[in-house]
């Protein structure tokens, strides 16, 4: 069987693999004879979890043999990228699109000439606004809201009993982006539920990678000091870790003079974990390559698929860093 993993292609670069690279057809598997052509619309590279993730969906498609090609396209965290490559999908026919939303607003219209050439387009990870909802057929990824819920009951549970209430940073994911709102909107949720009583320092974006993280960090110490700050929540891996550089560099022990939150879970985390610099790690799981294979060529077959099917994530303190960090995949 002809088989293909376009990696790291520029947008325009697929168009001139128009001709070979085949398209679908109205044969039952959704695809032509061989298998399904998809063209897998990425955020970027800009973390460790995003470098695993497309390596998951690379080598899961690799391994299928309902999947002929896979077009994959980098978006370097540009939603403009997305949706060019999105659109030389379209001109290239291709069974499938799969997209993970850079940020979650301003897909309509793209979205809606998938639709119009008849072109499902399934959501990996992030996903899009309410009212684009009608546009694909599911989403497989992460729950982010509960992702910021389980960092929140972590906080409550620890920062409870401070008499002088729990003054917090928070680094934000990229602006606009699915993980970044929602892991925040979760996150206060429970403190707000839970009656915490908190202060929100400071609360900044760090575009989900380490140098942003870094310089954010270094930014917050210079107008608030670090003294009498308790926690900071980082919305991914990379920014806590560049966080944790700056606060090193400022004289401070992360982990033990500020209490650190990360979502990820990489291997770098857990080992900043095993070495006392950060607190609890909420898991995001990036590893649903052959998971999204089996919903392509579902979705590809005119099946019935809920909306949303959230990956398996769990949640990690101190007492469990090193007995977990062999297991880390990414
Ligand atoms: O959308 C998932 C998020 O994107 C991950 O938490 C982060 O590391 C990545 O950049």
């Amino acid at each position: 069987m002809f088989k293909q993993v376009l990696a790291g292609v520029g947008a325009g670069a697929l168009l001139l693999g128009l001709t070979a690279c085949g398209g679908g057809d109205d044969s039952g598997d959704g695809g032509s004879g061989d298998g399904l052509v998809v063209g897998f619309a990425q955020v970027g590279a800009e973390s460790a979890w995003r470098t695993a993730n497309s390596e998951s969906v690379k080598s899961a498609a690799e391994a299928d043999d309902r999947i002929a090609e896979l077009k994959f396209v980098d978006g370097q965290q540009e939603q403009e990228k997305q949706i060019e490559a999105i659109r030389n999908f379209i001109t290239q026919q291709v069974d499938v699109i799969v997209l993970a939303p850079v940020v979650e607003t301003g897909w309509t219209d793209v979205l809606q000439e998938a639709e119009d050439a008849g072109i499902p387009v399934v959501l990996a990870d992030r996903g899009v606004e309410a009212a684009d909802e009608d546009l694909y057929v599911t989403r497989l990824g992460s729950d982010f809201a509960e992702e910021g819920r389980k960092a929140g009951a972590w906080a409550v549970e620890t920062f409870a009993d401070d008499p002088d209430g729990t003054r917090i940073l928070e680094l934000q994911g990229t602006t606009g982006s699915a993980p970044a709102n929602d892991r925040k909107s979760g996150f206060f949720e429970v403190l707000d539920a839970e009656g915490l009583n908190y202060e929100l320092v400071d609360s900044q974006s760090g575009n989900f990678t380490a140098e942003e993280g870094k310089a954010v960090m270094e930014t917050f110490i210079t107008t608030h000091g670090l003294e009498g700050i308790d926690l900071l929540y980082a919305h991914n891996d990379e920014m806590g870790l560049g966080a944790i550089q700056a606060i090193e560099e400022a004289g401070f022990k992360p982990g033990e003079d500020i209490q650190i939150i990360i979502v990820d879970g990489s291997k770098a985390g857990f080992q900043a974990g095993v070495d006392g610099k950060l607190n609890y790690i909420v898991e995001c799981n990036p590893v649903f390559g052959e998971q999204l294979m089996d919903v392509v060529v579902d979705v590809a077959n005119g099946e019935s698929m809920e909306k949303f099917t959230p990956v398996e994530e769990g949640v990690f303190d101190s007492t469990q860093f090193e007995a977990e960090l062999p297991n880390r995949q990414f």
